[in-house]
């Protein structure tokens, strides 16, 4: 909209920075930094000091002041001296569109009052009209207020989720899968280009032995009905029958070597390596239908991905060429027929990257994955979001290919996140992401049945249900720092009561609701049909001032890979907001023109919660 559409009152002069960049500082994106820099540019003026010094000393929100700033930063001396600056940068002030009043309660801080009008005015205003952008461009991830391009021409690879064949998934990959969504979500929001990669472990002896057991204990129809159940079953069948097999050789059994569970295994993983055709077909369909089936739950907690990869799909020659390069530059050792990456100097161990008989693992299959990656994606970043239990494997990876020379080397990173303590339900430990979600929902459907009379009016109980479930685990699990351990508790992770997740969709299910229940309102199509003056009430304030922190909530989250900065704003908003209702009415305001403003205000607040809920990975509800 042109600027001519702002009222002459609210209108803001422009800040010059004589070509200063102020890192952070982003009015035409965030709002507030806007106000901030009009402190800035005041005292300045006074202090005779660059705006851009003075910008990083402007609090917000401290000792019960819209903004603060010591004079001590900038002025030496006694009381007395600073009291003169305090009073030249008091005398000077004049209100303006930014700010209403300037004190100084003790001659050592500055205090500023936001001109209260004008900032609801702009903030309001900023987030509907990016709303209004976003609409016309749903593909467009930094339309929305709080999102930046920083990232823009930059590309971001991230490895998360990569759960194993025919093995549990567990709480381990649902973190990562969690943690690892909402970290693409981030940076997509800061204009990065981000390729989601879900790197399979399907590669290795046990999918030898899983090929023998499949010819076993395998059952067709099963296997299509439900391949990631059926495979881990015949999977636990195979290896208990190779536990027994081994107990009877320990106590002295002879057992030809063809019927060796042990030995066919080797020999069918290693047809498999040599690409014979059958041994490849049967695994190939086996990881085929498992990618099928991950892809329908994944679908359920809104997670996808680019491009699934995984172990069987690094080149033999990147593999070769890495440990060619790691013998070359000095770096190898060897051990009873193994080649070792020798990193005692750096308190990292010794790391095999071949074994004794010439075959690759875990580490080998990520240093030639790398490459690979880099090959393809020539990637800017690469984010690998693992348990912290893996942390000694990826610094080992990362050394390795530091010492190597590798050109990506410093594009690595591993973000890493703690234990999840016990994680079972009903049914006993949880294996299977699908039984976690049902469970989930059961129990939010148990949870909404209690309420009989609203229970009655949702529409789709059982879709409701899957929604606040799935979003009360993901908030559990993102609810503190993501390095500290936490215990799953279903049952108390969907509680309407308390901090949950449960109550970051009521939040929003009642800020929907405020429109429904007004159809009588037409809601104001723009800030200017609304009188902005009429919304003067504290709680208002104290909501506004939380709205307008979201963009800094953003980039810290960003910046520290911590979803739970983005999760601890919502549930800050939805307090603020659940103690507004009672008062800030919209049926039954005083006059239709405040509960018009009102109205306005409520749908900007819900479109702003909605926002962090989707980078969040969550659907927001409209009705509960
Ligand atoms: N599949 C591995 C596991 O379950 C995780 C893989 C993580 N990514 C990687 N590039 N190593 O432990």
């Amino acid at each position: 909209a042109p600027e001519s559409a702002i009222p002459e009152k609210y209108q803001l002069h422009s800040i010059s920075l004589d070509g200063e960049e102020i890192p952070g500082c982003d009015p035409k994106r965030s709002p507030i930094d806007g106000f901030k820099l009009a402190v800035a540019e005041l005292v300045s003026k006074q202090f005779d000091e660059k705006i851009s010094k003075i910008y990083p000393a402007v609090e917000m929100n401290k000792k019960g002041t819209d903004f603060s700033v010591a004079i001590v930063r900038f002025k030496k001396g006694k009381p007395a001296d600073l009291k003169v600056w305090a009073d030249k940068v008091v005398d000077n002030f004049k209100p303006s569109a930014y700010l209403s009043s300037c004190s100084t309660p003790d001659n050592k801080f500055l205090f500023f009052q936001l001109n209260k009008d004008s900032f609801n005015y702009h903030l309001l205003r900023h987030i509907s009209l990016t709303n209004e952008e976003c609409i016309a461009n749903p593909t467009n991830h930094t339309l929305a207020y709080g999102t930046t391009n920083e990232g823009q021409g930059k590309h971001m690879l991230i490895d998360f989720s990569s759960p194993n064949i025919a093995k549990p998934f567990h709480a381990g990959h649902l973190r990562s899968t969690i943690i690892g969504t909402v970290i693409s979500n981030l940076y997509e929001a800061n204009g990065w280009k981000v390729t989601r990669l879900n790197y399979l472990g399907d590669w290795g002896t046990q999918y030898g032995l899983l090929s023998i057991g499949f010819d076993k204990y395998g059952n067709e129809q099963e296997l299509l009905e439900d391949p990631i159940h059926h495979l881990f079953q015949v999977y636990v069948r195979i290896n208990n029958a190779k536990a027994e097999q081994k107990e009877r050789l320990d106590a002295g059994e002879t057992i030809p070597e063809e019927d060796q569970i042990h030995f066919q295994a080797k020999k069918v993983f290693k047809a498999m390596e040599d690409g014979e055709p059958t041994a490849i077909a049967q695994w190939a369909r086996f990881r085929d239908l498992s990618i099928e089936k991950l892809k329908g739950t994944y679908e359920k907690l809104n997670v996808h991905f680019d491009v699934y990869w995984g172990e069987s799909q690094v080149s033999t020659e990147s593999m070769e060429w890495v440990t060619q390069e790691a013998i070359k530059k000095g770096l190898t050792c060897e051990d009873r027929g193994a080649l070792l990456v020798d990193l005692t100097k750096y308190k990292m161990d010794k790391a095999i990257i071949r074994k004794a008989d010439g075959t690759t693992i875990y580490l080998t299959r990520d240093l030639g994955g790398l490459k690979d990656k880099y090959e393809k994606y020539k990637f800017d970043k690469h984010i690998y979001v693992v348990q912290a239990a893996q942390s000694l494997h990826f610094n080992q990876l990362f050394k390795t290919a530091e010492l190597m020379g590798l050109e990506f080397a410093d594009k690595l990173q591993h973000i890493s996140f703690g234990l999840v303590r016990g994680m079972s339900t009903r049914k006993g430990t949880v294996v299977f992401l699908e039984d976690m979600i049902e469970e989930a929902t059961e129990t939010m459907h148990e949870q909404m049945k209690s309420n009989e009379a609203k229970y009655a009016q949702v529409e789709d109980p059982l879709g409701t249900s899957a929604i606040i479930g799935t979003t009360a685990v993901k908030i559990q699990d993102m609810a503190g720092k993501r390095i500290n351990d936490y215990d799953f508790d279903m049952q108390r992770c969907t509680s309407f009561e308390g901090d949950f997740g449960p109550f970051i969709q009521y939040s929003h299910v009642r800020l929907c609701s405020v429109q429904r229940k007004n159809p009588n309102i037409l809601p104001p199509a723009s800030i200017n049909e609304i009188d902005i003056s009429l919304l003067n009430e504290q709680k208002v304030n104290d909501i506004m001032y939380h709205l307008s922190t979201y963009p800094n909530v953003i980039k810290n989250a960003l910046n520290q890979n911590e979803p739970s900065q983005i999760v601890t704003w919502c549930f800050k908003l939805s307090h603020l907001v659940g103690t507004a209702w009672e008062t800030i009415k919209v049926t039954g305001a005083p006059s239709e023109e405040i509960a018009k403003a009102r109205l306005f205000f409520y749908i900007q607040t819900r479109i702003v919660l909605a926002n962090a809920m989707k980078l969040l990975s969550l659907t927001p509800i409209e009705r509960m």
